[in-house]
C-alpha cells in the first residue's frame, strides 16, 4: 500500500493590500516591511467571506487536479486558526459546500504547523483503515479577521488564503509520498503568540473588546529565535530518519513567516537559498495555508518532478512545529 499526492489547489482573495496601502493605515513604510520581512503585498478577503469559502475554492481546484469527485472523499481535515465559528467545524461547513457527503470531517488546530500536522494525520488514517482511501487536507486562513489593524508590529505580516491537497491510497508496493516526519510542541510558550479573547478562558466582553483582546498578539523577536531553532532541529531529525542528505533535497519549503526566518533556516541547514521556495513577498504569512500555497505553485509550475525530495518545515503558535520529507510522485 502506498500514498500519493493526487492533486493540489489554492485560492487567494482578489483584493491585494500593498505595503503602500499599509502606510496609509499605520505608521510604517514599505522599506521597513520589506527589509524586516520580505513581504510586498498580501491578499485580503472581504468582510463577508469566511475561511470556508476560501477553502471551498482551493478544494475544487485540488479535486479537479486529482480527477476525484467530492463524493469520493472519505475524510476532510481543515487546519486553521481562523475557523468560521467555534463550531460546527469549518470542515463540516466545507463538506456541505462541496457536497462531499461521504466524508468524515474535523478541524485541526496547530497554528502555522497545521498543514504538516494534518498531512501526518491523513497519512495515518489512510494507513490505519481501508475506510479512508481519499483524504482532502486543507490549510485555510482568514487572518485578516484576527489582525489588529492598529498594531503595526503585526498587521503588516499576515494575509488570507487557502490551499488543498488530495491524498490517495495506491495499490501495490509503491513508496509513500510521505517519507519521514517529525511533529513537536511546547505549550510553555503559549503566550508569545496567541489570541487572548473569544474562548472559554476569556469570553468576549465589551471591556476586553475595548482592550483589543480579540486580536492576535505576538512577541516577534522571541518567536523569531524559537522558530529558527525548532525548524532546523526538526528538519535535521527528518533527514536523519529518512537517510536522505541535505544535498539530495530538491526543495526546502518552510512556512512562509518572514524572509529573514526562511534565510536563517536555510543557512543553518546548509541548504542553498536557490532551493528554498518562497512566495512570502506576494502573500505574507498565511499561517496553516502557507506551505500548501507553495506546493500548489510548485506543482502547477512544474517545479517538482516525480522522485524529487521536498522538505517541509513549519513553526507556529502553541508553540508547535513540524517537518516532513516528501518524495514527489
Ligand atoms: N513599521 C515600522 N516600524 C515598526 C513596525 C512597522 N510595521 N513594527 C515594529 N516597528 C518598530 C518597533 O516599534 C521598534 O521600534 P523602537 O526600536 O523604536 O522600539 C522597531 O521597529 C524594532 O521592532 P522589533 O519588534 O524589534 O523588530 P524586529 O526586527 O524584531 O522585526 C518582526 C519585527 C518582523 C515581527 C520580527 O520580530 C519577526 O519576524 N518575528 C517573527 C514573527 C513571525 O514570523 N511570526 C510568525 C510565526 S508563527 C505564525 O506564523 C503565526
Amino acid at each position: 500500500m502506498g500514498i500519493k499526492i493526487a492533486g493540489t489547489g489554492m485560492y487567494v482573495p482578489e483584493k491585494i493590500l500593498t505595503n503602500a496601502d499599509l502606510e496609509k493605515i499605520v505608521d510604517t513604510s514599505d522599506e521597513w516591511i520589506q527589509t524586516r520581512t520580505g513581504i510586498k503585498e498580501r491578499h485580503i478577503a472581504d468582510d463577508n467571506i469566511p475561511t470556508s469559502e476560501l477553502a471551498y475554492h482551493a478544494a475544487l481546484k485540488a479535486l479537479e487536479d486529482a480527477d476525484v469527485s467530492a463524493d469520493e472523499i472519505d475524510l476532510i481535515i481543515v487546519a486553521s486558526i481562523t475557523t468560521d465559528k467555534a463550531f460546527p467545524s469549518t470542515s463540516c461547513i466545507l463538506q456541505s459546500k462541496l457536497g462531499a457527503s461521504n466524508a468524515a470531517c474535523f478541524d485541526l488546530q496547530a497554528a502555522c504547523s497545521g498543514l504538516i500536522y494534518s498531512l501526518e494525520t491523513a497519512m495515518y488514517y489512510i494507513r490505519g483503515s481501508k475506510r479512508y482511501n481519499k483524504v482532502l487536507v486543507l490549510g485555510a486562513e482568514k487572518l485578516s479577521s484576527i489582525t489588529d489593524w492598529e498594531d503595526r508590529s503585526t498587521c503588516v505580516l499576515f494575509g488570507d488564503g487557502a490551499a488543498a491537497l488530495v491524498l490517495e491510497r495506491t495499490d501495490g508496493d509503491e513508496e509513500c509520498a510521505i517519507i519521514a516526519s517529525d511533529l513537536g510542541a511546547d505549550g510553555n510558550y503559549g503566550d508569545i503568540l496567541h489570541l487572548p479573547a473569544g474562548g472559554s478562558a476569556m469570553p468576549l466582553t465589551a471591556e476586553n473588546i475595548g482592550d483589543r483582546m480579540q486580536y492576535l498578539k505576538m512577541g516577534g523577536q522571541e518567536v523569531f529565535k524559537l522558530a529558527v531553532g525548532a525548524m532546523v532541529s526538526s528538519s535535521n531529525k527528518v533527514l536523519e530518519e529518512a537517510g536522505v542528505s541535505r544535498d539530495e533535497v530538491k526543495w526546502l519549503v518552510p512556512h512562509q513567516a518572514n524572509y529573514r526566518i526562511l534565510k536563517a533556516v536555510a543557512s543553518r541547514l546548509k541548504i542553498a537559498e536557490e532551493k528554498v521556495y518562497m512566495n512570502v513577498d506576494r502573500y505574507g504569512n498565511t499561517s496553516a495555508a502557507s506551505i500548501g500555497l507553495c506546493l500548489d505553485e510548485m506543482n502547477r509550475g512544474n517545479l517538482v518532478k516525480s522522485g524529487d525530495y521536498v522538505l517541509l518545515t513549519a513553526f507556529g503558535g502553541g508553540l508547535t512545529w513540524g517537518s516532513m520529507l516528501l518524495k514527489w510522485n
